[in-house]
């Protein structure tokens, strides 16, 4: 056998040239909220996507145990863990993206609103940790309630003086999840193959799918329209309800965000054409944010695409839609402002 050090260097060496095959030297990646329902399977997730080098697994709780897991798989990314708010800092240190899933999650009978007692709080935290160690960072923030967490995060990032809009997004990916299933199920073809766009928010009827838009064009009977409407919006307390008191989508939710998060590690390689729905900061409407299609690119957002041609049902929504958004985004800024 060689000596150990040349055995390190040589694996060292092999690692590096096996990423640089991969196309890219990698991105440092932070999940906060890493030991919950949602940040385990995510973990998992991440620690095989090939685009991630370093994976940082912050929580209050069992950060430990779950990285030890984690860290025996043999995929390319270093996996490291950090545990309680002392380690905070350097958890985050140098991080390309961080993804939020800290948080209570809801029991049946509850709205997300709900939760924004205990949530606004473990959020702001957790932005005013970004701040200080990686406010270059984008941030995918998934910790309900999103409509009004976003807008708690860009105040914490504007007090800092810190705030880039382009890197601030609220992940509704599961939204667009659920409606490429349903919509499948619905047409009897491949989930794989449909893409419905689903806009405005992440709660009850702020949840838009846009079903005159749906790819491959198709269309649906009004009975059909108001079935997918109804079950996309309520596909959270679906699962809620089923799974009677111990919590809320994890499993879905860490497909979608793993998802979402890679489509933002491909815009942040450059990668062409990387277009997904997110919650951000908008001129698409009147309300200061809103969730629609984004060209994802070296910045984080590169461009909100505007929401195209909706028909008299969708329009209807909409207005219903801003206005319940429109109270939840006040509610996040004023949590910062007061
Ligand atoms: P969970 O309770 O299983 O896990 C949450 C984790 O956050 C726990 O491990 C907990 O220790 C940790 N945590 C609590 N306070 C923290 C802090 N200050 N810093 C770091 N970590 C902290 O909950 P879950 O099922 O994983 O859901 C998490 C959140 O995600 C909930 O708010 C839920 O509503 C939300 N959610 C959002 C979507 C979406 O589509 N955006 C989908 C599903 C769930
Ligand atoms: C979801 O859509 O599944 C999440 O927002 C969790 C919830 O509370 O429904």
């Amino acid at each position: 056998h060689p000596p150990v050090s040349q055995m390190e260097e040589t694996s060292l060496l092999r690692r590096a040239t096996c990423r640089s095959q991969g196309g890219a030297s990698g991105f440092k990646v932070a999940i906060l909220g890493a030991a919950g329902g949602i940040g385990q399977p995510l973990a998992l997730l991440m620690k095989m996507n090939p685009l991630v080098s370093v994976l940082h697994l912050y929580d209050v709780v069992n950060a430990p145990g779950v990285t030890a897991d984690i860290s025996h798989m043999n995929t390319g990314a270093v996996v490291r863990g950090f545990l309680g708010q002392p380690q905070l800092e350097d958890a985050l240190a140098g991080m390309d993206l961080v993804v939020i899933p800290a948080g209570v999650p809801r029991k049946p009978g509850m709205t997300r609103d709900d939760l924004f007692n205990i949530n606004a709080g473990i959020v702001k935290t957790l932005c005013e940790g970004i701040v200080k160690c990686c406010p270059k960072a984008v941030v995918n923030l998934i910790s309900n309630p999103v409509n009004s967490t976003v807008p708690i995060a860009a105040e914490v990032f504007k007090k800092a003086g810190t705030y880039d809009s382009k890197r601030l997004l609220g992940v509704t990916m599961l939204d667009v999840v659920r409606a490429n299933t349903f919509v499948a199920e619905v047409l009897g073809i491949d989930p794989r193959d449909v893409n419905v766009p689903v806009v405005g928010g992440h709660a009850g009827v702020t949840i838009l799918p846009l079903l005159s838009q749906v790819n491959p064009p198709c269309s649906f009977t009004p009975e059909e329209i108001s079935y997918l409407t109804d079950r996309i919006q309520n596909g959270g307390t679906e699962v809620v309800e089923a799974k009677a008191g111990a919590g809320s989508a994890t499993l879905s939710m860490a497909y979608a965000a793993a998802k979402f998060a890679d489509a933002c590690l491909r815009g942040l390689r450059g990668d062409a054409g990387v277009v997904e729905c997110s919650f951000v900061a908008s001129q698409v409407t009147e309300l200061p944010f809103f969730a629609s299609k984004v060209r994802l690119g070296r910045c984080g957002v590169e461009e909100v695409l505007p929401l195209g041609p909706l028909n008299e049902f969708e329009r209807a929504r909409l207005e219903k839609a801003k206005k319940e958004l429109a109270v939840s985004i006040q509610k996040g800024v004023s949590f910062i402002r007061k």
